[in-house]
């Protein structure tokens, strides 16, 4: 969806420009999800799982401006992109359209400076105006950081789910369920 941009001040005085991901943004989207999960291992994808071409990319964000029910949030910073953060209806059954789940992640770069809690308390009051009634999400239990801010950000944990993600090296990891009411 279309969304107004909210322009915001970083804990280091710079400001951050939270807006809409455009189709214009295909080739950093691009760059910014092999970078990003080759910085953290906490990101469901591999840098190598990244293959969408500037094209398909292009035709995604187009689609996902046009969707009333989902929010692709870019946060920009000097010209820059810093990070993305997005909802998506659950699924299309009436029984779960009270549902929407989030993602977000930052280049390291510009970790620790108020980006994920300003983008997420700002996707809060978009999915409210969206009529989403609760947004949920997982994270990787030594992902301590983001429960840290999901915390901040409202979130409450319902549970856990067993060697969810299986890492090359072969190692298996739980996730944690959390959930927000607005
Ligand atoms: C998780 C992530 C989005 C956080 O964004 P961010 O912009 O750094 O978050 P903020 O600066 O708004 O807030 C982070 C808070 O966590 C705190 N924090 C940082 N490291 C922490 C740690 N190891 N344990 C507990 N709290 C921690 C910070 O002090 C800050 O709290 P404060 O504002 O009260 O001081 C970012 O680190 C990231 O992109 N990580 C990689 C991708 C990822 O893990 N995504 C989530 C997948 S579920």
């Amino acid at each position: 969806m279309r969304f107004d941009e909210r322009r915001i001040q970083l804990k280091d005085k710079r400001e951050c420009i939270l807006r809409p991901t455009m189709p214009d943004d295909a080739q950093d989207m691009i760059e910014y999800l092999k970078l990003t999960s080759a910085e953290t291992e906490y990101l469901l994808r591999y840098p190598d799982e990244v293959n969408y071409t500037l094209e398909d990319e292009k035709e995604i964000l187009a689609r996902l401006l046009d969707d009333e029910y989902s929010v692709m949030m870019v946060a920009v910073v000097d010209g820059k992109v810093a990070g993305n953060c997005s909802i998506n209806g659950i699924g299309n059954k009436r029984k779960i359209y009270h549902r929407c789940s989030m993602a977000v992640a930052l280049y390291k770069d510009y970790w620790d400076l108020g980006i994920g809690s300003a983008m997420i308390n700002y996707l809060c009051e978009l999915a409210a105006a969206i009529g989403y009634k609760q947004i949920d999400l997982e994270v990787v239990a030594e992902n301590k950081r983001a429960q840290a801010l999901y915390k901040k950000c409202g979130f409450i944990e319902s549970g856990k789910r067993h060697n969810a993600l299986r890492f090359d090296d072969g190692s298996y990891h739980d996730e944690i369920i959390m959930y927000k009411e607005i």
